[in-house]
């Protein structure tokens, strides 16, 4: 197919709100031999990005048809790039085409305008992240359109069950004000690669749900730091979109009906239900984990439970996401479940400008950093 027909433009909500919502079902994304969930973004396809600093979508239509989507983000980072470890990089997510209308370049294109809109907005590197097993979009970015891998986070979910879990009386919580959360978190983590220069706009969103500090019980948050503390943040993503299950073999459904009942008719044996997947669910994203000192690990976990109890009490979250760099231990101390978790989201990167092409070839020499700062408004 030539591009002559094919018409890339902005999105339009009340032109292409219902459409983009229909394409969305259609090209469903998930890998076939385990379960995956499934963005459902009620009505309002461009909710997963609005809350970044800067942001577009756009069409590809061909005739009175719309083909494809993309998303697209721009927003202020570190990366280490002296001399001020600062990068602008533009985030992709949400490119679909419709199955109809696959490998006839529409996809490409898709992107190409994306990096075009990048470009004139001073963006140093684009970059996006897929299943490592995706085919189609592996091949796109990186044998056609020279992206390279550079990290592979994990996706960690856990389910919500109904029951409250015990917390340890051994350690001791607090949930911080918003300017002290900031600068903790400008103290320790802003040399973390991705690390958003505005985290103070996350902490601020109405969807942010607090920062919790969790420390041996006895001693005490203030001027000095405890001998091992630990911290995180809660993002309420369920306010934007929902999740669904997309695939789940019949040995998960036996597995969910049989751990409510085991529930109902023995709740003094404690074990945990798993909760109901197949209707839309909210969920609560976890980030900015943070530990130091030797008992950290065991307080991240606990962090966790506390987590887990704000979502019981919740009226529709159902699972507590977590995304953490690949060589990052946290991810030993972050409760979550195998069959809905991604070991290996694939980061692909690409520099936008001549001048940042040997400074990616710079960053890719040098190892992954142990921390990964994954901005809860990409999820
Ligand atoms: C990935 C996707 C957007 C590609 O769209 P598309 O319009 O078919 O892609 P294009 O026709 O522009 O393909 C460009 C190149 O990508 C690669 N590619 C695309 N689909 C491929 C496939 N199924 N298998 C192998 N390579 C593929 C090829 O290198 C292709 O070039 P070629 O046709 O000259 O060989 C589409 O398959 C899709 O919507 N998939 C489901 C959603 C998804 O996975 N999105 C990506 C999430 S990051």
């Amino acid at each position: 197919m030539g591009y002559g027909d094919l018409i890339i433009r902005s999105y339009n909500a009340q032109k292409d709100r219902v459409r983009v919502e229909d394409l969305e079902r259609r090209c469903e994304v998930g890998p076939a031999e385990r379960g995956f969930l499934i963005a459902d973004t009620l009505g309002d396809p461009i909710c997963r990005i609005k809350n970044s600093p800067v942001y577009t979508m756009l069409v590809a239509e061909l005739g009175n048809q719309l083909v494809g989507v993309i998303q697209g983000s721009i927003k202020l980072v570190t990366l280490h790039k002296p001399p001020k470890n600062l990068a602008r990089v533009g985030y992709i997510l949400g490119l679909r085409v419709v199955p109809l209308y696959r490998r006839r370049g529409i996809g490409l294109r898709l992107v190409i305008e994306l990096e075009e809109w990048f470009i004139a907005n001073g963006v140093d590197y684009a970059y996006m992240a897929t299943e490592k097993d995706n085919e189609a979009s592996f091949k796109l970015f990186v044998d056609k359109l020279s992206y390279v891998e550079f990290r592979k986070p994990a996706i960690l979910v856990n389910p919500v069950s109904r029951r409250i879990l015990r917390i340890s009386s051994n350690y001791e919580f607090e949930k911080l004000k918003i300017e002290e959360a900031e600068s903790l978190y400008r103290k320790f983590m802003s040399s973390m690669e991705f690390f958003p220069n505005d985290i103070g706009n996350i902490l601020r969103n109405k969807l942010s749900l607090g920062t919790w500090v969790a420390y041996p019980r006895g001693e005490s948050w203030g001027a000095t730091f405890p001998s091992s503390w630990a911290m995180l943040s809660v993002w309420n993503s369920g306010e934007l979109f929902k999740l669904r299950l997309g695939n789940a073999p019949s040995s998960c459904l036996m597995y969910t009906q049989s751990s409510q009942l085991m529930e109902t008719l023995f709740p003094c044996f404690k074990l945990p239900a798993i909760p109901e997947f197949w209707q839309p669910f909210g969920f609560y994203f976890v980030y900015g984990v943070y530990r130091e000192g030797p008992l950290s690990g065991k307080l991240v976990r606990t962090l966790c439970r506390l987590v887990h109890n704000m979502a019981a009490k919740s009226k529709d979250c159902k699972v507590i996401v977590t995304e953490v760099g690949g060589s990052d231990t946290s991810r030993n101390h972050i409760p979550h479940w195998k069959f809905l978790s991604c070991p290996e989201d694939l980061w692909c990167i690409k520099a936008m400008k001549n001048e940042e092409r040997s400074s990616l070839i710079e960053m890719m020499k040098t190892p992954p950093t142990r921390t990964l700062f994954v901005d809860p408004r990409e999820v």
